[in-house]
């Protein structure tokens, strides 16, 4: 039988949940041509709900939606490839036509088109050098203004795990030419979004940066408890089994409402329930999760400074004043003068997170889990 609950792959159907709030905002901005940016941690559905409100939008008549991901772009010119051709694949799928936008808008430089052996696709190649990439570089930018002009419609551009245009050699310059480019966009619109919550506020919220107030500033929340518990329940029972309430409650807390680990758990929990669930068997799929990342953790604690792991337990442990004698003593913080460093070095780590009341978290509830379980 199959799972009635997913991880890992974007949630979508009757899959997805919730969100009415951020879809209805996303795609208000998308028709209004609003740029928006996106910020949570990893796997708490910014994927998804991006996928969702496209899928929304398609009804539409009269935009085009290019999806980029970004993930896999360590350069520039890796960038430009995967831009080019998603932008030209979200706006035909016709050969004849592709060519007919490469050669009437990208033109002169003449990148070449391949055909994917046997299939439907086509792709943009440069050749060998950055150069050609580089005479284009203008153009490429420009692509879905020209398109959207041409075609008297809109262009929805939405650039997935943005924050890695961080890590691009001189990012800076780039940033400046991508946003003085985007800009004077007025048929397109530009949602980018990403997980790394220091560098994509670095990029967005530092007033230095030429992303600054480049649009809508949107931090996706986890999903509340009174969302998951129907589903979970529902979910159960599509499938001929019954997990009450409070059980679903209960694994809802044991990862703190966390998108990714919900599913999973209740993945972990369905998968060892026969008939009807009990309360052992969500102890048991929860301790199974933390068996899977046992290894892993502890190399990542390898990787960090006796300091940088006592500042996790006092976070595991809901310590709000670090500062504190008794918190320094306690928890061999060193001076209090440590502190900041200890946080932002976790913070680029991406293992906590500084909420916007200031609250200090253990991003993933599993390594809190397990480092809970650990004697300091
Ligand atoms: N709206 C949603 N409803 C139900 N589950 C969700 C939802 N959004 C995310 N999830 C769960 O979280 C996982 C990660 O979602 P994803 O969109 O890939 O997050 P992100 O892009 O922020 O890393 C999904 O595989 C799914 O298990
Ligand atoms: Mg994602």
């Amino acid at each position: 039988m199959d799972s009635p609950f997913i991880y890992g792959k974007i949630a979508e159907n009757e899959f997805f949940i919730d969100r009415e709030q951020e879809t209805k905002q996303l795609l208000c901005n998308f028709k209004g041509l609003v740029n928006t940016t996106i910020i949570s941690p990893r796997r708490w559905g910014k994927t998804s709900l991006v996928n969702k409100t496209l899928e929304m939008l398609v009804k539409e008549k009269g935009c085009y939606a290019a999806r980029i991901d970004i993930f896999n772009c360590r350069t520039e010119e890796q960038f430009y490839k995967t831009y080019v051709n998603a932008v030209l694949q979200a706006s035909t799928s016709k050969l004849e036509e592709w060519v007919a936008l490469m050669k009437k808008h990208i033109g002169s430089v003449g990148p070449k088109i391949s055909v994917g052996e046997g299939s439907q696709s086509y792709e943009v190649t440069f050749g060998f050098n950055f150069k050609e990439v580089q005479y284009s570089e203008d153009e490429i930018l420009d692509l879905p203004q020209r398109i959207a002009e041409e075609k008297g419609k809109k262009f929805i551009i939405c650039i997935d795990e943005f924050q890695n245009v961080g890590n691009f050699a001189d990012s800076l310059a780039f940033q400046r030419k991508l946003r003085s480019h985007w800009q004077l966009h007025n048929s397109v619109c530009y949602c980018l979004y990403g997980s790394k919550r220091h560098m994509l506020l670095d990029i967005f919220g530092n007033y230095e940066m030429p992303f600054y107030k480049f649009g809508d500033l949107m931090f996706l929340d986890k999903i509340a408890e009174a969302d998951w518990i129907p589903y979970i329940t529902r979910q159960f029972k599509k499938t001929g089994k019954v997990i009450s309430n409070d059980l679903a409650a209960k694994i809802v807390r044991k990862v703190d409402k966390h998108p990714y680990y919900v599913q999973q758990l209740s993945h972990q929990v369905w998968l060892r329930t026969d008939k009807t669930c009990m309360a052992e068997i969500v102890e048991v799929a929860h301790e199974n999760i933390i068996d899977q990342m046992r290894l892993l953790f502890s190399n990542l604690l390898d990787s960090l400074t006796l300091k940088q792991i006592n500042f996790l337990h006092a976070v595991v442990d809901g310590v709000e004043n670090f500062s504190s004698n008794t918190t320094l003593t306690q928890y061999e913080l060193g001076t209090s003068a440590n502190i900041k460093n200890l946080r932002n070095a976790l913070l680029q780590r991406d293992l906590i997170d500084v909420l916007p009341g200031g609250k200090t978290e253990i991003q993933d509830p599993i390594f809190a889990a397990w480092l809970k379980q650990q004697v300091v």
